[in-house]
Parts: C-alpha cells; sequence; structure tokens
C-alpha cells in the first residue's frame, strides 16, 4: 500500500476575515511512492497554497488560508490526502499542530458528469473457480478501462467498481469496511426502500455510448459465467442535467476539494481504526426508481417545486419549511450534525426508460464516505420528518431496488490477482 506520512503546523496572522497562514508541513512518501509532485490546497476555496516538486515538502506561505477553513489537502498524482483540523486545534491557533491520514490510490468516484452511464449490478457465483475469475477481472479493470479509453481520449471513459457486504471476505480476504453491511429495508407508514441482492457494481461513464458498450463487452467476457446479472440499467443526460420530472438534478454537490472530504473515508472517519482496505474507498448506495409521469404531470409547476424544493425554471433553491411542516426532497435530504455541520455526498443519478414500453425513472447513486449519511436521508425520505410526513417525491416516484457497496481503493482491486 502506498503510505505516506505528514505533519503540519499552521501559524496565522493578519487580518481577522483573512488572515495570512504560515503551513510548515513535513512530508515522507513512502519507499515506494512513485509521486514527484504535492500539492496543498484548503477546503474554501480550492487554491493552491503551495507547490513542491521535490520529494519533501519544505515549509512554505499560505497566505489565503481562510480562518474557518476546516479542512487542508495535500494531493500528488496518486494521492489526495486530507488534513483535518479540529475545532478544538482551531481555537488553539496560532501555533497547532495536526497529523494527517494518508491515502492510496482512488477510484474515479470524482469523474465528471457525462453523457451516459452504465450501472450493473451482479450477483457472484459462490464457487471457487468464480471467485478466482471475478478476482482477476476486478484485478484488470484499471488495464481494460485503459484500453478501451485510449481509443477517444475525448470519451472521458470511467468505471467504478463497487463490492458487497456478503462476498466482500471472500472476494477480498480483507477486514469489511467498518461501517459495510447490505442495505436495510426501511419501510415508512406509506412507502418502503426496498433491499435487493447485488455483490458487484459497476458503475461506467462515458461521453460516448459505444465507448461504455465496448468496455461493458471486454468486462463480461472476462467474467464468463462467474457472475449473473441482477440489473443493467443504461442512463443518458437529459438536457441541463435534468431528471425526467423536468428539475435540474445534483446540483448541490460537492465541488473541488470537497468532493474527497464528503466521498473518501479516512482513518479518522473509521474511528481511527479502518483497514487499510477502507482508507481511500467510498460507501455508495444505489436504487433504481420508475415514476408515475401521469400523476405527476397533472401538478402545478407550484406544486412540483414545492416537492422538490427548487424552482423548476431556474433552479433557484426554495426556502425551507418551517418546523413541523410537510418539508421539501431538497431539505429532507439535507443532514447536520449537533454542531450545524452539513454532511453532502455525490450524486451522480441518471433519467433512463423507453417512452414506448411506458418506463420513466431515475437512477439514484449516492457516494459517501459515511453509509449513516445516506442512510438517514432514506430515513428521513421514507420515515418523514416529523415521521408520517415523508418526501412527497415518493408519491410519484418507487423504488425498485436498493443495494451498498463499498468501492474500494484502487491499489486493493490490483492486489486482488495476487493468490
Ligand atoms: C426519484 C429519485 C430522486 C430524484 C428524482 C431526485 C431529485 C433531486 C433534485 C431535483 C434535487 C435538487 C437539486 C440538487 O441539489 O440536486 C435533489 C437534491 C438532493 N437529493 Fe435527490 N432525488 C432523488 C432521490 C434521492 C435519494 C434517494 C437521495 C438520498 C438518499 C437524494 C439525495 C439528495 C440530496 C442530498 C440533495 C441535495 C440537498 C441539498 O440541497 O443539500 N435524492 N434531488
Amino acid at each position: 500500500m502506498f503510505v505516506t506520512t505528514t505533519s503540519i503546523s499552521i501559524a496565522r496572522a493578519g487580518s481577522r476575515m483573512y488572515p495570512a497562514a504560515r503551513v510548515s508541513l513535513r512530508f515522507r512518501p513512502s519507499a515506494r511512492s512513485h509521486s514527484s509532485g504535492y500539492r496543498l490546497y484548503h477546503a474554501t476555496t480550492g487554491s493552491t497554497c503551495l507547490d513542491e516538486t521535490t520529494r519533501g515538502l519544505r515549509p512554505g506561505l499560505c497566505s489565503t488560508l481562510h480562518p474557518r477553513a476546516s479542512r487542508l489537502y495535500v494531493s500528488s498524482s496518486l494521492y489526495a490526502h486530507r488534513v483535518s483540523v479540529t475545532a478544538a486545534q482551531r481555537r488553539r491557533c496560532p501555533s497547532s499542530a495536526m497529523s494527517t491520514i494518508a491515502g492510496p490510490r482512488t477510484q474515479p468516484i470524482d469523474a465528471p458528469l457525462t453523457q451516459f452511464a452504465t450501472f450493473i449490478v451482479l450477483s457472484v457465483e459462490r464457487n471457487a473457480d468464480a471467485i478466482r475469475t471475478v478476482r482477476s477481472t476486478l484485478a484488470k479493470v484499471s488495464d481494460v478501462v485503459k484500453n478501451v479509453a485510449f481509443r477517444d481520449a475525448s470519451a472521458q471513459l470511467t468505471c467504478t467498481v463497487g463490492i458487497g457486504s456478503d462476498v466482500w471476505p471472500e472476494l477480498t480476504r480483507q477486514p469489511k469496511p467498518r461501517e459495510l453491511h447490505p442495505f436495510r429495508e426501511i419501510r415508512g407508514a406509506v412507502h418502503t426502500a426496498v433491499s435487493t441482492p447485488g455483490d458487484l457494481l459497476l458503475h461506467i461513464r462515458a461521453e460516448r455510448r459505444d465507448i461504455a458498450f465496448e468496455l461493458e463487452r471486454q468486462l463480461f467476457d472476462l467474467l464468463g459465467d462467474a457472475v449473473r446479472v441482477v440489473d443493467e440499467t443504461v442512463g443518458f443526460r437529459y438536457f441541463d442535467v435534468r431528471d425526467l420530472l423536468g428539475f435540474v438534478d445534483g446540483t448541490a454537490n460537492p465541488v473541488g476539494p470537497d468532493v474527497p472530504a464528503a466521498t473518501l473515508v479516512t482513518a479518522q472517519d473509521d474511528g481511527g481504526v479502518a483497514a487499510e482496505a477502507s482508507v481511500g474507498g467510498s460507501y455508495v448506495v444505489v436504487q433504481k426508481y420508475v415514476h408515475d409521469m401521469a400523476s405527476w404531470g397533472r401538478l402545478s409547476t407550484e406544486a412540483q417545486e414545492a416537492i422538490i424544493g427548487r424552482r423548476k425554471f431556474d433552479n433557484v433553491e426554495l426556502d425551507d419549511a418551517p418546523p413541523g411542516k410537510q418539508r421539501s426532497h431538497k431539505t429532507l435530504a439535507t443532514i447536520e450534525d449537533e454542531n450545524g455541520d452539513e454532511y453532502a455526498i455525490l450524486r451522480d443519478n441518471m433519467p433512463f426508460g423507453s417512452p414506448g414500453s411506458g418506463e420513466f425513472g431515475t437512477y439514484f447513486i449516492g457516494y459517501s464516505a459515511r453509509l449513516w449519511v445516506i442512510e438517514r436521508m432514506l430515513e428521513r425520505m421514507f420515515v418523514g420528518d416529523p415521521p408520517g410526513l415523508h418526501d412527497r417525491i415518493l408519491d410519484f416516484s418507487r423504488p425498485l431496488t436498493g443495494t451498498t457497496f463499498f468501492v474500494p481503493p484502487v491499489s486493493l482491486l490490483e492486489s486482488l490477482d495476487e493468490d
């Protein structure tokens, strides 16, 4: 595994709003690290604080660190390390010492939203041959993607692989990520988030359908009869990133350096006991929803906007409903802790369907460093907040599936061939 150690200390000076901060870093790449350059940037603006192209970072000056910045990142071509600054450490400024986590190479969770995406959920046959075949295929995924992607780099082909809880031990022979368990059914008074089986998720994104198709073909050639397809859904971008209900979908996603903070498990997130296999990975939940377009179409635009929490035409956010009243989807899906800190997730939803057969749907996919965040969103949607006032989007959208996976770092996938 690519492990490095870093220590960082920050000394602040200057104005109250934008104090200059002197950042001292000690960075020790591991013997097996191949990177030659590192970058330090901070969460609030994403701007680079310090560039260094040698193997060791020397103390540098960061003039743009925001006083409330709670996260810094050290990134290189191989790593995106998050350096968390706790509230207590912030209070202790101007001189606080922090230690950081190190992470292995991550799968392309943060790939851009493309014109097409294919979501493939597979079950793995439980016999030694099948397990061996799947292990060796997963070890090759990066190479296969590279092989296809090279034929048109502008197609931005990526594939992330998720592994389900039941097959994890046999497939990876590594300790399970702390929160990983099968999708738990959530029963509200009116609607149910169903739990459906799935051992593997392939989330393929590309600007060209043929390029995604070719990758699928090559992967299925390798997998052979070691797997069974549980569900395969091809999604497409609909105008300006709208879902089939007509609303722009994905606006509140984290961007830039907030993406790793929201999506990647760190040693700290896992209570300091994260298995090496988890750090740099991400939990992912998928649900395939079908819409009742006729009923939805009978609502006025204002009624639809109240359900979603944004204006349909220009995507402007509407005010939250007062406590105790029916809340919009946007409000129910906003998770805060007791300190008022919000926990974002990364969604890459895609419309799918076929007008000829009357199928109109949204494939929901959410990546998070913390599975509990997505589970709490689902609880608030299906049970309601307050209980009984469920998310009204569910009166027009029914989940056919619900499955949870863990997307391990690339280094774990690549190690699966070593028997
Ligand atoms: C039928 C399925 C769904 C549809 C059509 C849908 C659509 C939308 C739309 C239009 C928005 C507002 C724009 C935006 O910020 O993206 C939104 C926001 C959001 N949705 Fe969904 N969604 C669906 C299911 C889910 C599920 C199952 C979850 C979580 C488990 C979820 C989590 C979120 C979050 C976190 C936000 C952003 C809230 C904020 O403003 O902070 N959505 N969704």
